[in-house]
């Protein structure tokens, strides 16, 4: 025995290192007090008389009045959608309409920080995700489909192409300018001219994308824009000269335009909800997993139809897992959109924090285990904690329903044909999530999952080259890649 006692190493003092606000500049953006509706190339102002307020969810401020188009407002809008059809793009050659496009991209790139701001300012998702994902997502499209413009006749092999005529086109709010992009680009470039409807709580990048169209100097009348609710969303698809209709948004909505247009010769494509599953096999490259698991539900607050709203986890890998989650959780920063370290912003309205409140509390009462990290939450504006269950069946709505923000179900499994059986059990179709260490495990799963996409080792990556869509219940039609271009084509074999 010495009477010199071990000397314990030296603890290092590791203060809380908290980030300095580094909020991004509203400067850029010049809101107007009034928009009206886009139309033969103009802003115009509503024949409905009507007008509603948009806020800033994120502190609930009034940003901006916008038009409410009503019937009238419609058939104006369609009406000079044909003529530009007609007399403007059907028959302009694909190498001109893809000058058109190419500007827009370009226009997008040069206005990013702009449209990147106004995005995080109406919709409540943080500016990192709208600096880095929906911008250049969106600029990549209209890229992708102007390169396509001029190769249509060699797209679909033996196969001779024709544009549709006037495409209606209703968006969401998850993703306001990307959802428009998607829309639009493909319509355009394949011949078609757009009537479009932005999701009513985020209209003002889609008008901000008028002014662009402006810039790009389109011929007037072959992308119009209008904004308003469901009524305005619904005489749009009813309306008789639109020829293709195309819907992202909710299952519900979705079975009801399919309603209505049955019986009419509408061209018609679906994206609609989601529950997909991400699924972790014990051999997976744990902290990557962990990583992808919060990306796949937290990003963008959880409000994109192909989240990862069902973890489920091999058993022996199911303890470390969910100690690592809890850890990474308590790392998210929620707060200020326009925060550049801001991970998760505001949910996108009132509606939608009561529907998540909801499905949360559903959870809670059937009998699963909530965790949310502790963390403050603004007074002001719409928001939600990061949140995890456990002890889910799949009974449980919060495993059967899509919550559509930044809430979690885990669920476990023992082998990988209870992993296939639980993936598919559920009305959607729309995604999926394998981790795994073996690329034959990865081919096996994914031919058995009934979902439009199957992420390996990853998870909600975008390309325009990609195609992306449904099975089920989440919808039909692809958007994205070759594919992408065929709902807004007539096809017909080479004589
Ligand atoms: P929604 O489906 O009502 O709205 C989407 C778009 O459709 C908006 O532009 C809206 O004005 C329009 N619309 C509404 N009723 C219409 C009708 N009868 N005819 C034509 N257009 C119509 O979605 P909402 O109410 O905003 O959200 C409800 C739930 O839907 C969310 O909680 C979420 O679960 C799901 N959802 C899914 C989306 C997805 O991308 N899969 C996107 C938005 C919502
Ligand atoms: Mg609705």
């Amino acid at each position: 025995m010495t009477d010199l006692e071990p000397v314990a190493p030296a603890q290092p003092v590791m203060p809380a290192w908290e980030y300095a606000a580094a909020p991004e500049s509203k400067d850029i953006v010049r809101l107007q007090d009034r928009y009206g509706l886009f139309i033969g190339g103009e802003f115009v102002e509503p024949k409905s008389g009507r007008w509603f307020p948009t806020i800033d969810p994120s502190n609930e401020t009034v940003l901006a009045e916008v038009a409410e188009a009503g019937e009238e407002d419609v058939d104006v809008a369609v009406t000079a959608a044909r003529s530009a059809y007609v007399t403007a793009w059907r028959d302009l050659p694909g190498s001109e309409r893809a000058k058109y496009l190419y500007r827009i991209a370009r226009a997008l790139q040069e206005r990013a920080r702009e449209f990147a701001v106004l995005e995080s300012m109406n919709g409540g998702k943080p500016i990192k995700e709208s600096r880095d994902v929906d911008l250049p997502l969106a600029a990549a499209h209209f890229f992708y489909y102007a390169g396509w413009a001029d190769k249509l006749e060699y797209a679909f092999p033996a196969m001779k192409p024709t544009p549709l005529g006037v495409a209606g086109q209703v968006i969401p709010w998850n993703f306001p300018l990307l959802m428009a992009a998607w829309k639009l680009a493909p319509a355009l470039a394949s011949g078609n001219t757009a009537v479009l409807k932005p999701a009513e709580t985020t209209p003002l990048t889609a008008l901000l994308l008028g002014e662009v169209i402006q810039q790009a100097e389109l011929p007037p009348g072959v992308v119009n824009i209008l904004t308003g609710a469901g009524a305005t969303g619904a005489s749009l698809v009813g309306h008789p000269d639109v020829d293709k209709v195309a819907f992202t948004g909710s299952t519900e909505v979705g079975k009801q335009i399919r309603r209505a247009v049955a019986g009419t010769s509408k061209h018609l494509t679906l994206e609609l909800g989601g529950k997909a599953a991400n699924i972790v096999f014990e051999d997976a490259p744990i902290d990557q997993a962990v990583e992808g698991v919060v990306n796949g539900i937290f990003f963008n607050q959880g409000h994109v139809c192909c989240a990862g709203s069902r973890l489920l986890v091999q058993e022996p890998a199911f303890e470390q897992l969910l100690d690592k989650l809890k850890v990474r959780l308590g790392t998210l920063r929620v707060g200020d959109p326009l925060d550049k370290n801001t991970d998760v912003g505001a949910i996108n309205s009132r509606a939608q924090l009561e529907k998540i409140g909801e499905l949360v509390a559903s959870g809670v009462e059937e009998g699963a285990v909530i965790y949310q990290p502790p963390c403050d939450l603004p007074e002001r504006g719409f928001w939600f904690a990061p949140t995890l269950f456990t002890g889910v069946s799949q009974s449980h709505r919060i495993a059967r329903e899509e919550i559509f923000g930044p809430v979690l179900s885990i669920l476990t499994f023992r082998t990988p044909e209870e992993a296939v059986e639980k993936a598919n059990n559920t009305p959607y179709g729309l995604s999926a999530g394998i981790w795994t260490e073996k690329g034959s495990r990865i081919l096996w799963m994914a031919r058995r999952m009934r979902a439009g996409v199957v992420w390996a080792n990853t998870f909600n990556r975008f390309d325009p080259t990609s195609p992306f869509g449904g099975y089920k219940e989440s919808g039909f039609g692809r958007e994205g890649g070759r594919h992408g271009l065929e709902p807004y084509v007539r096809l017909e074999p080479v004589s």
